[in-house]
């Protein structure tokens, strides 16, 4: 996968911006502020269809301005070619096209162009709380597999039919009735998002645990996923003991919406333990083992982005992460890799991306032009 070129209008502070992108490698520098993270959530956006860094609708248009527009062209490994555009106004009406064709469901744009981003955007990753890593995973899943993805919508959809029962008005005889009968769907549809995600989940840790073996043996890092419930039966028991607690709290407790994914660092969960280096490698390596398992699933190479390469990383453990970049790239073959940085200096003075014979460089300036 290459994106070749991008550009960008009233997209953040970038008022028009174009830029071209090496096969190989690009670096994109400059000074805090100047819209370096911005390059890689446009790339980002043109290829899911929404931003890593917010979900508010106007916070992408250039503050002043009613809309953006972004486009990407694109090209696969076979070099087939497409474009895609984003733009959207500050009402949220949002317009995406893949060569030229409006589509209407975000998910149509699912897997044509992937990406893995490495941004300290996404600490809340294994910082944060466990709707970030189930969203992590579901979107990972999902651009993988499209009867994931129609397994997690549609379970979506009876737990929002139930949980408007939940918040309706009537008396909690009648509820209680109603409730049962939307339990049975909601089994059915829930238990099998649980299977398909504890399958996927089994073959995303068998892959990260090789990662970390690669990058460094004496490394304890773990993964633990485990399903709430057995079978549809106790699935159906736990339903039923919480079902006077949902309607007084008016929504579902239990079910696969509430899971939550356990990441250790030597046998202690590093949400409560790690420091801010152990996380950045442990994200670091939660991507590097992303980017591959989406190349083996897709049998595409997702493009890497790496936002602010050497935020919060010691030089011995940013210098060990690059090489191991570099070496899997090289395994890869041909990863497009665009690396935020706003100190060139550190690239070029550790002699990384050697390799590469050409590089983009740009630098931009701070209202966001190249
Ligand atoms: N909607 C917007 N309109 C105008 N400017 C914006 C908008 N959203 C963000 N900005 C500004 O755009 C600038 C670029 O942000 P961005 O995060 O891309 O910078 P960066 O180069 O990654 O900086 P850093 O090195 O600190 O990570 C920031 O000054 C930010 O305040
Ligand atoms: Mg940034």
């Amino acid at each position: 996968m290459e994106i070749n070129k991008l550009e960008m209008i009233s997209f953040r502070n970038h008022k028009k911006t174009k830029i071209k992108f090496n096969p190989g490698l690009t670096i994109i520098w400059g000074e805090n502020g100047s819209g370096k993270t911005s390059i890689l959530e446009a790339i980002h956006s043109l290829s899911y269809g929404k931003s890593f860094r917010t979900n508010n609708k106007t916070d992408l248009i250039k503050k002043g301005d009613k809309n953006f527009f972004i486009k990407g062209f694109f090209k696969n490994k076979n070099n087939s070619k497409n474009s895609v555009t984003l733009s959207q106004d500050t009402s949220g009406l949002k317009k995406i096209t893949i060569n030229k064709k409006p589509i209407t469901k975000r998910k149509e744009l699912l897997g044509l162009n992937n990406v893995v981003v490495f941004s300290p955007e996404e600490e809340e990753i294994t910082k944060g709380s466990p709707i970030n890593r189930r969203n992590y995973f579901d979107k990972i899943f999902s651009i993988c597999s499209y009867s994931y993805l129609n397994e997690l919508l549609s379970y979506n959809k009876i737990l929002k039919q139930r949980n408007s029962l939940l918040r309706t008005e009537k008396n909690t005889i009648k509820k209680q009735k109603e409730i049962e009968i939307w339990n049975k769907p909601l089994i059915q549809k829930g238990f099998s998002l649980w299977s398909k995600r504890k399958a996927m989940m089994n073959e995303f840790i068998s892959f990260f645990i090789k990662t970390v073996n690669r990058f460094d043996k004496n490394l304890k890092l773990d993964i633990k996923y485990d399903l709430k419930s057995q079978n549809e039966e106790e699935y159906n028991i736990k339903l039923i003991e919480k079902t006077d607690s949902d309607i007084k709290k008016k929504h579902t407790s239990f079910g696969p919406h509430r899971d939550d994914v356990f990441f250790f660092w030597d046998q202690k969960q590093i949400k409560n333990h790690g420091s801010q280096g152990e996380h950045k490698l442990f994200l670091a390596l939660l991507k590097i083992t992303e980017q591959l398992f989406l190349s083996q699933k897709t049998q595409k190479t997702p493009i890497f982005l790496i936002d602010d390469m050497f935020a919060n990383l010691d030089k011995e453990r940013s210098k060990k992460l690059l090489r191991f970049v570099e070496a899997f790239k090289n395994k890869e073959k041909k990863t497009q890799t665009i690396i935020t940085t706003t100190n060139i200096v550190n690239i070029k003075e550790n002699g990384f991306f050697l390799e590469f014979s050409e590089v983009n460089k740009h630098h931009l300036q701070i209202n966001g032009t190249t």
